[in-house]
C-alpha cells in the first residue's frame, strides 16, 4: 500500500490539518475490507441505476459510472489497484478510482447515500453469497457422511454412554446422529440467510435521503427479499452477523465433537476406523507416528469461532443508535469465521467419504464390556421378572463375567441359570450382538434395517437442497 501522494479526504472539506499519521492507521479498515470490493461495486452500480432512473442522474452519467466501475473491478482482480490506507476503506477507495478515471461524474456517485448504509449493504451482500457456499459445502460434507452411513448400517460397534461401552449399536446409526446435528444447523443457516437477505440501502447515513429515491428498486437489483424497514435500525444493526456466528458456533462444535471421536477411534487402542494418510501427518521424532491433525485442528478451531461471537455480541452491547464507528470492528471476526467454517467444511467433506471402518475390532469391542446386559433384562422381563429384580440378576450375571473374564454370550446356559432359573436355552438369540441391535426396530432405532431407511430418507431430504 503506498501512499506518497496522500488522495485529498472526500470529508476533508471542513477540516484545517491532516490526520495525524497513527491515527490514520489506526481509523482505518482497507487492509481487511478490500475483500467486499466486488459487492461494494454491485451495490454503487444498483444505487446510481436508482439515481438515473429516478432523474438524479442522467443515463450518460450512469453509463460512465458503470464503465467507470466495471474497469474498476478489473484492475482489483488483476492486482492493479493501488489501495490507499489514507482513503480508509473499500467505500471510499473505489470511489476516489472512479473519480480519477470519470472525472466529476464520478463525484455524483454517493448522492443519497451514506457510507454508513453502505457498508450495512456491502457485508450483507458479501454475507450472502458466503452463507450460499457454505451451505454447499455443508450440503456436500452430508452426502458423503449419508452415504457412508448407509454403507455401514449393519456394521456393529460399541455404543457410549459415559464413554463406557453401553449398548451395541451400528457404526451407520453413529454416522446419522452426525448428520442430525448437521441437518439443524442447516436449517439454521436458511433461517439466519432470511434475516441477512434485506436492503438497509437507501437509509442513508441514519434518518434516509431528501432524494426522490426508490428503495424497493435497489432492494430488487441486489437481490435482496425487500428494503429494510428502518433507517435508524438498518445502519445500525448487525444481528444477522452474530447470528451468522451463532450457527457458526454451534456447527463448529458438532464438528469438534465428531472430530473427538475420530481422533479417539484412530488410536492404537481403539483402531475402529482408518483415515487416509493424505489427511494425517508424522512426527519429526517417532517414525511410528501418523497423527489425525485435521480432526484435531478442526477441534481446535471452534475457539476462535467461539471468540468472534463473543466479540460480535460484546461489541453490539449498549451502543446507541445510530451507526458508530465501532461498528467497524464487526468484520475481522466475521470474515474469520467465515473462512474456518469453509476450511474445517471442506477438510471434512473431503476427508469424511474416506473413512474406513475396520469392523472387526469394531465387533470384538461391543462383545467386550457386557453390552448386550440390558437385552438380557429385556428377555427376563418378556419372562415375567419385573425390571428391578431382572437388573439385579444381571448385575450379578456380569459381576461373574468380570471375575471369570467371560462376556454373557460366553457363558454356559448352567452359569447363566445360577443367578435366575427363568433363563431358558432361548436366551442365546437375545444375548449375540446381531440379535440385540435387530432387536431396536423402531423409527430412530439402530436396527440395520431402520439405519439403512432412516439414510434413505436423510439422503432423499439433502435431494431436496
Ligand atoms: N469503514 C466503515 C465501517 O466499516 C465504513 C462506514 C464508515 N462510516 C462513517 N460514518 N465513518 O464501518
Amino acid at each position: 500500500m503506498t501512499d506518497k501522494d496522500q488522495p485529498i479526504k472526500p470529508w476533508g472539506g471542513r477540516f484545517s490539518e491532516p490526520t495525524d499519521a497513527f491515527v490514520e492507521r489506526f481509523t482505518a479498515s482497507i487492509e481487511f475490507d478490500q475483500r467486499m470490493y466486488h459487492h461494494d461495486i454491485n451495490g454503487s452500480l444498483a444505487h446510481a441505476k436508482m439515481l438515473a432512473a429516478v432523474g438524479v442522474l442522467t443515463d450518460d452519467e450512469y453509463q460512465q459510472i458503470q464503465t467507470g466501475l466495471e474497469a474498476i473491478r478489473s484492475e482489483v482482480e488483476a492486482g492493479e489497484f493501488q489501495w490507499s490506507v489514507s482513503l480508509e476503506d473499500v467505500h471510499m477507495n473505489i470511489e476516489a478510482r472512479l473519480t480519477d478515471k470519470i472525472g466529476i461524474t464520478g463525484k455524483k456517485l454517493h448522492t443519497g447515500r451514506s457510507r454508513n448504509d453502505q457498508v450495512a449493504t456491502d457485508i450483507r451482500l458479501y454475507l450472502r453469497d458466503e452463507i450460499d457456499s457454505i451451505a454447499k459445502e455443508l450440503t456436500r460434507l452430508q452426502q458423503g457422511l449419508v452415504s457412508l452411513a448407509s454403507n455401514e448400517a449393519d456394521t456393529i460397534m460399541p455404543g457410549f454412554t459415559h464413554l463406557q461401552t453401553a449398548q451395541p449399536v451400528t457404526f451407520g446409526h453413529h454416522l446419522l446422529a452426525w448428520n442430525e446435528m448437521l441437518q439443524r444447523d442447516y436449517a439454521r443457516l436458511q433461517d439466519c440467510r432470511k434475516r441477512v437477505n434485506q436492503s438497509p440501502l437507501g437509509a442513508a447515513a441514519l434518518a434516509g435521503t431528501t432524494y426522490p429515491i426508490d428503495r424497493a428498486m435497489t432492494a430488487k437489483l441486489l437481490g435482496f427479499e425487500a428494503p429494510t424497514e428502518n433507517s435508524l435500525d438498518s445502519v445500525s444493526d448487525r444481528d444477522f452477523a452474530i447470528e451468522f456466528t451463532a450457527f457458526a458456533s454451534l456447527l463448529m462444535t458438532h464438528l469438534s465433537r465428531f472430530s473427538e471421536e475420530l481422533v479417539l477411534w484412530t488410536s492404537a487402542q481403539f483402531n475402529f476406523i482408518k483415515l487416509p494418510d493424505r489427511f494425517c501427518t508424522g512426527s519429526s521424532i517417532m517414525p511410528q507416528k501418523k497423527n489425525p491433525d485435521v480432526p484435531e485442528l478442526v477441534r481446535g478451531k471452534v475457539g476462535r469461532v467461539n471468540g468472534h461471537l463473543i466479540s460480535l455480541l460484546t461489541l453490539m452491547k449498549s451502543q446507541p443508535l445510530a451507526y458508530n464507528k465501532d461498528n467497524q470492528e464487526d468484520k475481522e471476526p466475521l470474515f474469520d469465521t467465515i473462512d474456518t467454517v469453509k476450511d474445517c467444511l471442506k477438510a471434512y467433506a473431503d476427508m469424511v467419504p474416506a473413512i474406513t471402518a475396520n469392523k472387526e475390532s469394531m465387533l470384538e469391542a461391543a462383545r467386550r464390556g457386557f453390552s448386550t446386559a440390558t437385552d438380557l433384562a429385556d428377555y427376563l422381563v418378556r419372562k415375567g421378572v419385573p425390571f428391578r429384580d431382572a437388573h439385579e440378576i444381571v448385575g450379578k450375571s456380569v459381576a461373574y463375567g468380570v471375575e471369570q473374564n467371560k462376556d454373557l454370550s460366553e457363558m454356559s446356559l448352567q452359569e447363566l441359570q445360577q443367578f435366575s432359573d427363568t433363563i431358558g436355552d432361548d436366551v442365546f438369540e437375545v444375548l449375540t450382538l446381531e440379535g440385540s441391535v435387530a432387536a431396536r426396530d423402531h423409527i430412530g432405532g439402530t436396527a440395520p434395517k431402520q439405519v439403512k431407511a432412516a439414510a434413505q430418507r436423510a439422503s432423499d431430504k439433502l435431494g431436496e437442497r
